[in-house]
């Protein structure tokens, strides 16, 4: 494995990953194979383009497109599909489910089927904590039952179980990670940590959806990208491993991190109606990940402040998106009633 197809590489974590394994192993050589929708970037990557010029090139294409996908992996001589690529914002789901289940469904399809076909060395699958829907108790573990209940839940759940279909029917050598929620550098800003940290810089306010005590594991982007290293290198064919750093927090003792590294008050804090069908908890058992070597650098808390102060430090990247069209008519719809209420 040194050749790598990276899809959606231009989003939040696909960047950080490629900028990681092109840091880390001088001999591999990556191609970015992203569609550039609203939340890949190629800002994301400049560095990258040139840092690792030779060593590194990008692709636009969507992972739904075969003949695309299948003459990039032959023209470059990849050996490894890493799927990033898929519709991630949970609200978004819930407002469009039909682009979830076309790419983080049928995309996953194409480009397993590519994968076959080609006779790749490995298909690693991106996938989330989500997939086995809200845990009240306990932490889940890799065997649970899957039960997703949200529709970008249920596309990577739909993706989750054709890779393992693959890997079953014809023996694809897959592997599987299952992340819990990501912070960091590049990350869009309608996820609820840089949402909160560009409303805070510019005093306005942060909606809490509900009472705000649904925890989630909050883990620090590139500990995400090192635990699918070292599955890419020490994992076992046809397994799944959970990453995240095993501990959570409620959103509201997050807010309060994110206020306090700004030096913000709590009175920008505004509870707002809930999101439809909301998880109460996520909770990951990492000790599978654990049993490979790998450690978390980062707790929840560490992550945000370290998150908080690049947003902080590079408005240069988020305040062109938060100001676009786009945007605004996405958080008008998402926000507007809410904040009105
Ligand atoms: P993101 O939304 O920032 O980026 C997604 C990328 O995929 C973008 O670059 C986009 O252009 C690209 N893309 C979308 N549809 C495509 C298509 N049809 N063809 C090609 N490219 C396409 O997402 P992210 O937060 O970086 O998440 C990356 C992956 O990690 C996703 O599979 C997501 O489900 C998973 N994940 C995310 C988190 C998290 O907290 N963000 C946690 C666990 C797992
Ligand atoms: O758990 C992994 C998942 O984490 C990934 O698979 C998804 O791609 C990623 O988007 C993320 O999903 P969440 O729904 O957990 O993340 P989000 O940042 O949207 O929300 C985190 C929590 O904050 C959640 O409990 C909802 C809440 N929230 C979110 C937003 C956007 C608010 O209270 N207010 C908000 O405005």
């Amino acid at each position: 494995m040194q050749r790598l197809m990276v899809t959606g590489g231009a989003g939040f974590i696909g960047s950080n990953f490629v900028r990681y394994m092109l840091e880390k192993y001088p001999d591999y050589f990556i191609v970015v194979y992203d569609k550039l929708t609203y939340a890949g970037r190629l800002e994301n990557l400049q560095d990258v383009a040139t840092r690792f010029a030779g060593r590194y090139a990008f692709v636009q294409g969507d992972i739904c497109d075969s003949v695309k996908v299948e003459a990039t992996l032959k023209d470059y001589a990849l050996d490894t599909i890493v799927n990033f690529a898929a519709e991630t914002h949970v609200d978004r789901s819930l407002m469009e489910p039909g682009s979830f289940i076309q790419t983080d469904v049928f995309g996953t399809y194409v480009l397993l089927e590519a994968a076959k076909k080609l006779g790749l060395e490995r298909y690693h699958q991106i996938s989330t904590d989500e997939v086995y829907g809200q845990v009240l108790e306990n932490r889940s573990v890799e065997t649970d039952n899957l039960k997703p209940r949200s529709p970008y839940a249920a596309s990577k759940t739909g993706g989750d179980l054709m890779v393992l279909a693959y890997y079953e029917s014809w023996g694809l050598p897959v592997t599987i990670t299952r992340g819990s929620n990501n912070i960091g550098p590049y990350q869009y800003p309608e996820k609820v940590v840089p949402l909160f940290a560009t409303n805070a810089i510019d005093d306005q306010p942060l909606p809490v959806y509900g009472d705000g005590l649904q925890m989630r594991d909050y883990q620090y982007v590139l500990d995400h990208c090192e635990g699918i290293d070292v599955v890419l290198h020490k994992g076992k064919i046809g397994e799944v491993y959970n990453v995240g750093t095993g501990s959570e927090m409620t959103n509201l003792e997050m807010t309060k991190i994110v206020l306090a590294t700004l030096g913000k008050p709590a009175s920008l804090i505004k509870h707002v109606e809930d999101r439809a069908g909301h998880d109460r908890r996520y909770a990951l058992d990492v000790s599978k990940l654990r049993s490979l070597g790998w450690e978390p650098r980062h707790t929840c808390a560490e992550a945000i402040e370290k998150t908080v102060r690049w947003y902080a430090e590079n408005e240069w990247w988020w305040r062109p998106i938060k100001s676009g069209e786009l945007y605004q008519t996405y958080y008008a719809a998402q926000y507007g009633k809410r904040l009105a209420q």
